[in-house]
């Protein structure tokens, strides 16, 4: 049977803009509690006024361990436990390697890898504890092809999948799901894409890239499924993307 969300408690890091952003939203349309946890507040914030559920902001930067515990810490005391970690939160750095400055590469490794293991680490005791939880970690179609236009980007994006389908056998017997949901391009902020018309064109239109709610359909679709099955790596893409 498929698993109602109404109630269930989840973090989402990378909630102030994109993916995240659109997450909040449709997760609080289901009935979801949240953590939203970023560095800008005040989007979180006008995010949460408008959500149709209860949402603790609470700003949390991914490359300091202090915060990515202190948000785990507060969803404990706010809501007594935590059904759903998203770690979603990332940056693209792409060009040339040659060219990158390697201490943005070091920055981007933190965010899209560490910060993923700190999170999945952090809440492993109380989901335990609960003898169920979900762990569902944003990837790219980077993690699984070798795309030319970031090759830093794609190593952490294939080190997130070696990591979520090793983890994955770990806590199993707990109850605990690992899953990892990787999507080609997304007209959002992260290709400075926000005008509403243009994004229609890009994705309805063109079908060059996808849409944050397509991206959300499918999380919720793996979050969802009955607890006896776990959709460990899901890719998507859109129509016309050659990838
Ligand atoms: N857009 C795409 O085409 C695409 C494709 C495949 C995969 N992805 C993945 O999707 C995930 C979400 O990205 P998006 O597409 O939604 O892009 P986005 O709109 O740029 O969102 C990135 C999010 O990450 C947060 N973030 C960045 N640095 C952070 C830090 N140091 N600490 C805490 N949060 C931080 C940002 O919040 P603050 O700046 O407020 O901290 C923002 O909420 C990423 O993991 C990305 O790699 C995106």
């Amino acid at each position: 049977m498929a698993q109602d969300l109404n109630g269930k408690v989840v973090i989402i890091t990378g909630a102030s803009s994109g993916i995240g952003a659109a997450a909040a939203r449709m997760l609080a349309e289901r009935g979801c509690k949240l953590c939203l946890a970023a560095r800008s507040v005040e989007k979180m914030e006008s995010i949460a006024a408008a959500a149709a559920s209860e949402a603790l902001v609470i700003r949390a930067d991914m490359t300091q361990p202090a915060d990515i515990q202190n948000m785990v810490d507060r969803t404990l005391e706010r809501f007594g436990r935590i059904d759903v970690m998203f770690a979603n939160a990332g940056i693209f750095i792409h060009g040339e390697f040659s060219e990158n400055d390697i201490n943005d590469i070091s920055d981007m490794l933190r965010i899209n890898v560490e910060a993923v293991m700190r999170c999945a680490q952090a809440v492993i005791p109380a989901m335990k504890a609960q003898g169920a939880g979900d762990i569902i970690v944003t990837s790219s179609v980077a993690g699984h092809e070798k795309l030319h236009r970031g090759p830093a980007y794609g190593a952490s994006k294939h080190a997130v999948e070696t990591f979520v389908n090793a983890l994955r056998r770990q806590v199993s017997e707990d109850g605990i799901r690992v899953m990892s949901l990787a999507p080609a391009r997304v007209a959002n902020e992260l290709w400075n894409l926000t005008d509403a018309d243009e994004i229609e064109k890009v994705s309805v239109g063109d079908q060059h890239y996808l849409k944050v709610e397509d991206v959300v359909e499918a999380a919720i679709f793996m979050l969802t499924r009955p607890r006896r099955v776990t959709i460990r790596n899901l890719v998507i893409i859109a129509k016309q993307q050659d990838v």
